[in-house]
């Protein structure tokens, strides 16, 4: 018999009732970018990033809530300190900028879910994720206790869940532990498990202003060339205690993305980054693609290839105009 697969194309209802994949805004997690300092501007458009903007504390909670007047459920925070330092203090300074975004989100926009990246390049003047020796190279286990200092300073700011990004080896155990000490048993972390050095984070480190000074990221992040590796980093952070594992960058990885589902029965977070927002955005402002329908689609992509969660810039712009 001819397979007549345009019989459930036909109509709009039909389409919509037998759609395999969905997005919704509880799985889908918006990023802040917030900076320290008097002077600045309540928001700083970010050149590299059109719709995104860097905020000052009251510029962040007007933003946060706002979106999440909207629907926007949860949120990333990014910190951009005023000062940084070879040993990155501003990351686990108890008054650090995201610790006190934290606890002014938490109070003014309660309703939200806010999740703190955790890492140290955007703290350290040589830009790195972890400390660095006389010779440049990045040291793995001093760094780990910096790490766990800066995780718990954001649970005992109120951060309802810690996400660490800097891909040190054994860094999610030494946070759990951290955070059990603490009292804070109950945190979830979701871990940047398999996060590859990407070129698709350029936009990001010129709005955070976090680029390495000298070298680049590939002694700790992965090979893009790699797909059994991620799989093993995967496990070794469930094993650690990991309550959330990610994929990073999402689009160039899917294959990544439908490795874990299938491999780990874990909940799983995918990273729509900065690159992989640009691209659209520019592309409809030049109008040469349609930007809705693009995002829409690479959202829907990261969805079918198994991510449940997702972090994406377009979280706030598809629900200001009821795509969602
Ligand atoms: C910090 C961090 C980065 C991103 C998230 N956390 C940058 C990097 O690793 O260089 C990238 C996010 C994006 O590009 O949107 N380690
Ligand atoms: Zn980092």
């Amino acid at each position: 018999m001819l397979h007549r697969g345009r019989r459930l194309r036909s109509t709009r209802a039909l389409r919509e009732m037998i759609r395999e994949t969905r997005l919704h805004p509880s799985q889908l997690i918006m990023p802040y970018f917030v900076q320290e300092g008097a002077d600045v501007p309540e928001k700083t458009p970010i050149a590299a990033m059109p719709g995104q903007f860097r905020y000052a504390l009251g510029g962040l909670v007007a933003a946060a809530a706002a979106d999440a007047a909207l629907g926007v459920a949860s949120c990333l925070i990014f910190g951009i300190p005023e000062k940084k330092d070879a040993v990155g203090s501003g990351a686990y300074a108890g008054n650090g900028i995201v610790q006190k975004a934290v606890k002014t989100l938490k109070n003014k926009v309660p309703g939200l879910f806010v999740i703190t990246d955790v890492c140290l390049c955007e703290y350290t003047d040589h830009g790195h994720c972890g400390l660095v020796d006389e010779n440049g190279s990045v040291l793995n286990d001093p760094s780990l206790e910096l790490l766990a200092r800066a995780a718990l300073s954001h649970a005992e700011a109120g951060a309802d869940m810690v996400a660490p990004s800097d891909m040190m080896d054994g860094r999610i155990g030494v946070i759990r532990n951290a955070l059990d000490e603490n009292g804070f048993t109950s945190l979830p972390v979701m871990s940047y498990a398999a996060k590859y050095a990407s070129a698709y984070y350029g936009p990001f480190r010129e709005a955070a202003g976090s680029a390495p000074r000298f070298g680049d990221r590939k002694s700790y992040q992965m090979d893009p060339a790699n797909r059994r590796e991620a799989l093993r980093e995967i496990a070794a952070d469930l094993e650690e205690g990991a309550d959330i594992v990610m994929v990073k960058p999402a689009g160039p990885f899917l294959d990544i993305i439908r490795e874990a589902r299938d491999t780990f029965d874990a909940s799983l977070a995918a990273y729509q980054v900065s690159g992989e927002y640009t691209l659209i955005k520019s592309a409809g402002e030049l109008g040469r693609i349609d930007e809705d329908a693009a995002a829409l689609e690479s959202l829907i992509g990261i969805r079918r290839a198994g991510a449940d969660l997702i972090v994406s810039y377009f979280t706030r712009d598809l629900l200001q105009k009821g795509l969602l």
